[in-house]
């Protein structure tokens, strides 16, 4: 089952921005790109920097550190496809962000 937790505003996460949030011990980077929002893991698989302060180009982030491309869309990492983030369902409800979290 997935629960759905509000992290905050729609507005507070801008164009092409990503914004840390953490649910349930978990790091999560939202991204806003260019109205559709994508959630993962916020830990770079390569030395565990935060993605939500990366770059976003199309629908991937590239971690600040060394610049290894993640894509928002499936988690996968694009610069060595052996590594991959988790990805999150997430929505938006009267104006508030909602990440989904599977539970047990
Ligand atoms: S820590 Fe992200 S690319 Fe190195």
């Amino acid at each position: 089952m997935i629960e759905f937790y509000p992290v905050c505003k729609f507005t507070d996460i801008g164009f092409a921005e990503g914004k840390a949030v953490e649910i349930e011990g978990k790091r999560i980077a939202i991204f806003n790109v260019f109205g559709k929002l994508y959630a993962i893991e916020n830990v770079c698989p390569h030395m565990s920097a935060t993605l939500h302060d990366g770059t976003v180009e199309g629908r991937s982030v590239i971690c600040r550190l060394h610049f290894w491309e993640i894509s928002l869309t499936d988690g996968k990492c694009i610069t060595d496809p052996a590594y991959c983030v988790a990805t999150f369902p997430v929505k938006v409800e009267k104006g508030i962000v909602k990440v989904g979290i599977e539970k047990s």
